[in-house]
């Protein structure tokens, strides 16, 4: 902690999306000094200059500190690495003692066998994935608030474990729940891609990593811990649509016993009662537009007419589906934060 008692947090990959959203919620809270936006490439350059809903807010400037430097002058690490290169990074930190919150997708899943499958590499490190807590505040809140190493969830898998978690935590689900999600661009990260291009994206809509996306084992990992074994997969659409954030998401699953909508509407407003950010809509569908720029989630639970769950959920990919869920995460974390749900992170966003 500081002289001045504030947490002093780096943010790795700082001119990324992600580090940005960071940056802008880190910047408003009187609790927090930021010591260290880093970047390999922008090093000495303003911070506004890049992330420019930051210009004139902060003097602060990206830097390329030392491994000592880090375990010197912080408290909390957040990484905002593309995945593999987070673990490579992030794990001598966590040797030396550090509290991590990783944004990245390196320290979610148990089975490293699991990540080598969906990944696509070997990880450089299993022997932390044990120890590693899945960031997801609405099933592991006290491990959270324990833990050295936080693997916040993804955007996607966020969403998902939304629409759900209550269901899940009942054991109600089994099989392979059914689920499209549709997304925005700012989730592809900062760096310009064929497939994120204006003229590409502006007017289409395009389904892509189709039944393969790397977010579902995390998903299937949370709906089994969180009480429904029974569920071997999950069938996943991700579609690309032309907005910069948000992602709503359509998740249909079995479910082990007949419920009326009541029972429904009361599991889950009852499961999320206490959930700062979890707003359960039954006279209104969730809307990206509503969550744009906040760490709220949206979720209408309902029946189909053959009596499955049908779950539509919305978030902004940006915060509660990455950022904002870290942030979330080390206010659980830190004995310096007195509310989980305090400005800026309980912030309302705009509306259009
Ligand atoms: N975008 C989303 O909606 C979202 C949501 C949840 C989680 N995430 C996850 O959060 C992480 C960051 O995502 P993002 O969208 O912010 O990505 P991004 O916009 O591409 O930014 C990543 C930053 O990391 C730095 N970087 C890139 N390669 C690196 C390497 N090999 N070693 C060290 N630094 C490197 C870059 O900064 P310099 O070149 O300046 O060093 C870059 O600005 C990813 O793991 C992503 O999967 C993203």
């Amino acid at each position: 902690m500081s002289q001045t008692g504030k947490d002093r947090i780096a943010i790795l990959g700082a001119t990324g999306y992600g580090g940005g959203e960071l940056l802008r919620l880190a910047l408003q809270d009187p609790a927090v000094e930021v010591v260290f936006a880093t970047s390999r490439n922008r090093a000495g350059t303003p911070v506004g200059k890049v992330h420019r809903n930051l210009d004139g807010v902060t003097n602060l400037a990206f830097s390329d500190p030392t491994h000592d430097q880090l375990l010197a002058e912080c408290d909390f690490i957040f990484g905002a690495l593309p995945h593999g290169a987070s673990a490579e990074v992030l794990a001598p930190l966590v040797d030396a003692g550090k509290r991590v919150i990783d944004l990245s997708g390196d320290f979610r899943l148990k089975d490293p066998a699991e990540y080598k499958e969906w990944y696509g590499r070997e990880h450089p490190r299993p022997d932390l994935l044990k120890s590693a807590v899945y960031g997801c505040p609405e099933a592991n809140r006290a491990a959270i608030a324990g833990a050295q190493l936080v693997a916040s969830p993804g955007c996607f898998a966020t969403c998902i474990n939304i629409a759900l978690l209550p269901a899940a935590a009942e054991g109600l689900l089994s099989g392979r729940p059914g689920i499209v999600a549709l997304t925005a661009s700012s989730g592809a990260g900062a760096a310009v891609r064929e497939t994120t291009h204006h003229p590409i994206r502006a007017e289409s809509a395009r389904a892509y990593k189709v039944l393969k996306h790397q977010h579902v084992p995390e998903c299937v990992q949370l709906v089994r811990q969180a009480g429904s074994p029974a569920v071997e997969g999950m069938d996943f659409t991700p579609v690309s649509i032309p907005i910069t954030r948000g992602i709503l998401t359509i998740a249909t699953a079995k479910l082990a016993r007949k419920l009326s909508q009541g029972e429904l509407n009361d599991l889950y407003e009852l499961y999320y009662n206490r959930e700062p950010f979890i707003k359960v809509l039954l006279d209104r569908e969730p809307e990206c537009q509503s969550v744009a720029a906040t760490n709220y989630a949206e979720v209408r639970p309902r029946l189909t007419h053959s009596g499955e769950l049908h779950a539509i959920s919305t978030l902004d990919n940006l915060v509660k589906g990455g950022a904002g869920q870290g942030y979330q995460c080390y206010r659980i974390m830190s004995a310096n934060q007195q509310d989980e749900a305090a400005p800026p992170l309980g912030w309302l966003g705009t509306w259009p």
